[in-house]
């Protein structure tokens, strides 16, 4: 495959003259616990079906960390393939950035346990709270190290061990969510392109569709707490869906707007992956074909800030994407958070 040619898009970043420098992906890699839990599974927990799950959803299974498995340890072991795919070693990394809002516990922050884990000792470490937005908020973090001449190499981390605050006993969410991990490594790199744009959204407005209620200073855990079930995410189904499709919308739209290239241009297309109908009115409403979606929700299910990590780990190793090309990443959770990012792979 020869790569996209430079004419054939716009670097909106080049107006900041940064003097030739720019930011790739050099590797990724992701992590998914062993245990699979299907929708038949499910039928014997909630009242619910395979075949509602299926038609509503697209979701077929999901994978479920051990008890003794957490966030930082799927974290540590999607980062080891991410630099391993990227011929960088531990000590080599300045930053590690996991986005999550599943820490291993509220500090030290999920990042530090990981830089523990990997062994690399000259990196920085902190974590970041975007949902399932956090991947492409955490990817424009790193890219703004690198172009700033800060930092050369950066871990980012997009981990979740959902099954962890999810209400077992309520079917509107039990049956959407699932715990993996996935990274990138980005790195600095002279005149090319890289990360071409990432379009980053908020609405706290809208901050009581999705939410967990206890555990933070405003419901500290307590027996009543507890017994409320105060500690699981809470969701409004239906106004989710409609203000995901809307938020997906716009930011593919303005990420596409600044790199001045139509979405035929894109060669894959990697969405969040919380529903299979959200996805599918996304990409009629920005007009994508079915054959540019990289879809593996039926696998994972809804893995929040690992979500298009994973995704986009597989889409490289199944060949998907080859240097050169032209990928969309489009994110959307809750706060409310949304985003887009055009990536020159
Ligand atoms: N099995 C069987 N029936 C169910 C189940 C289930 N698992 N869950 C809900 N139902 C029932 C409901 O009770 C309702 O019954 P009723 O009509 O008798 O009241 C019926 O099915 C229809 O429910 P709806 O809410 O209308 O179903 P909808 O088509 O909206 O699908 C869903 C629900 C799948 C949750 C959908 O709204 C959705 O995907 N929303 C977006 C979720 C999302 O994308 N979240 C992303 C962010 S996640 C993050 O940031 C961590």
């Amino acid at each position: 495959m020869t790569p996209a040619k430079s004419t054939e898009f716009k670097n909106p970043r080049a107006k900041y003259n940064f003097q030739g420098r720019t930011c790739s992906i050099a590797g990724v890699g992701s992590y998914v616990p062993a245990k699979i839990l299907t929708n038949s599974d499910l039928e014997k927990m909630v009242e619910t079906s395979d075949e509602w799950i299926t038609t509503r959803t697209g979701i077929k299974e999901r994978r479920i960390a051990a008890p003794d498995e957490f966030t930082s340890d799927m974290a540590a072991a999607a980062a080891q393939r991410a630099m391993a795919n990227a011929g960088v070693t531990a000590d080599q990394l300045d930053l590690i950035i996991v986005a999550t809002i599943t820490p291993d516990m509220p500090f030290p922050s999920t990042a530090c346990l990981v830089q523990r884990k990997i062994g690399a000792r000259k990196a920085a470490a902190f974590d970041l709270e975007a949902a399932c937005s956090g991947f492409i908020y955490a990817l424009e973090i790193a890219q703004q190290f690198i172009m700033s001449r800060t930092y050369d190499t950066v871990l980012v981390v997009g981990a979740e061990k959902l099954s962890s605050i999810t209400d077992w006993k309520d079917r509107n969410t039990c049956v959407l969510f699932g715990d993996g991990a996935g990274a990138a490594v980005l790195r600095s790199r002279q005149n090319s392109h890289g990360l071409l744009t990432a379009v980053m959204g908020a609405d706290g407005e809208k901050a009581d569709l999705l939410f967990m209620p206890g555990g933070g200073s405003r419901c500290p855990a307590t027996p009543e707490s507890v017994n409320a079930r105060m500690h699981y995410l809470r969701m409004e189904g239906k106004e989710t869906f409609k203000n995901a499709v809307q938020a997906m919308q716009t930011a593919a739209e303005e990420a596409l707007r600044r790199c001045e290239i139509d979405i035929a241009r894109i060669k894959c297309i990697i969405p969040h992956q919380a529903n299979r109908r959200i996805i599918d009115a996304v990409a009629e409403r920005i007009g994508a074909n079915q054959s540019q979606l990289f879809v593996n929700l039926h696998k994972y299910g809804n893995t929040s800030a690992a979500s298009v990590a994973i995704a986009l780990d597989e889409a490289v190793a199944s060949g998907r994407v080859e240097r050169g090309d032209l990928i969309l990443l489009l994110v959307f959770g809750a706060g409310l958070t949304w985003g887009a990012a055009v990536i020159e792979w």
